[in-house]
């Protein structure tokens, strides 16, 4: 199996996955759009489990932007149910794997019951270490951003903080994430080629996999199958091919 090709010493060290394609997979077999998403989750308890196994430190699933609002009442309802049964009966394999959840968005739009059950399961899980699962819900990238400025403004009013000492890693520290490592990888499946308003800061450089396998059939060999397009690809950071090969490369 390809797994074992994969170097387990460049594994990214962290995975940001946004999964598409859960309307279109259900339509083509006929099914309402929420049969897409219930088979969806299939593919979330599959995908956390292959990359914990794999060693993946950090995992961010895009599972509710801040645009799916806007979606008829019943997806959103469906979707809302399936994360809180998700959380509901997954909380024993995720506490005896290591793993421990988090979550980034404007939490305070999730149903009551829903952020209770997110916030009692990050709680039980904070002290896990083999695996960070974070789940991006009423998420969007662009509110992330003005949502760090106005945290920065009101510090900056309260003295806080200064202009002079603003830097990128100071802004970081106000995302969602805080100092969480910035994906690696980014993999969108369903085939479209764009990053729909995702961590739009923290996706700087990561490396990008799209692929036309829509979310619902995205098992672990399509991780695998990520995990090594990513392992073939040269990160240069905005140096020469020369410079991130070191001295030896110049000569070859
Ligand atoms: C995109 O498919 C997917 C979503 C909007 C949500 C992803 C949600 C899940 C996988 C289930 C949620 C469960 C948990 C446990 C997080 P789409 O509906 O946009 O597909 P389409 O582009 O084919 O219409």
């Amino acid at each position: 199996m390809s797994e074992r090709r994969l170097q387990k010493d460049r594994l990214p060290r962290h995975v940001a996955i946004i999964m598409d394609g859960n309307g279109r997979w259900a339509e083509a077999r006929g099914l309402e759009r929420n049969a897409g998403h219930r088979e969806g989750v299939e593919a979330v308890k599959a995908i956390v489990r292959a990359a914990n196994e794999i060693g993946i430190p950090r995992l961010t699933l895009y599972s509710f932007s801040s645009e799916n609002w806007d979606r008829p009442k019943g997806e959103v309802q469906e979707l809302m149910r399936l994360l809180d049964h998700y959380l509901e009966t997954e909380v024993d394999e995720v506490m005896r794997n290591g793993i421990r959840i988090e979550a980034v968005g404007r939490l305070d739009r999730l149903p009551p019951l829903v952020r209770k059950r997110l916030d009692d399961v990050m709680e039980r899980s904070a002290g896990n270490r083999e695996m960070t699962l974070v789940f991006a819900l009423s998420y969007g990238g662009r509110q992330e951003i003005v949502d760090a400025v106005s945290q920065i403004l009101r510090d900056a009013e309260r003295g806080q903080l200064d202009a002079e000492n603003m830097d990128e890693k100071t802004f970081s520290a106000y995302l969602y994430d805080g100092d969480a490592p910035d994906p690696d990888l980014l993999i969108r499946t369903g085939g479209e080629l764009r990053v729909s308003n995702f961590l739009l800061w923290q996706i700087a450089y990561a490396e990008i996999h799209c692929t036309g396998t829509m979310w619902p059939d995205f098992r672990k060999d399509q991780l695998v199958d990520a995990l090594l397009d990513y392992q073939g690809r040269e990160r240069r950071f905005g140096l020469t091919s020369d410079q991130v090969r070191g001295p030896q490369s110049e000569n070859s």
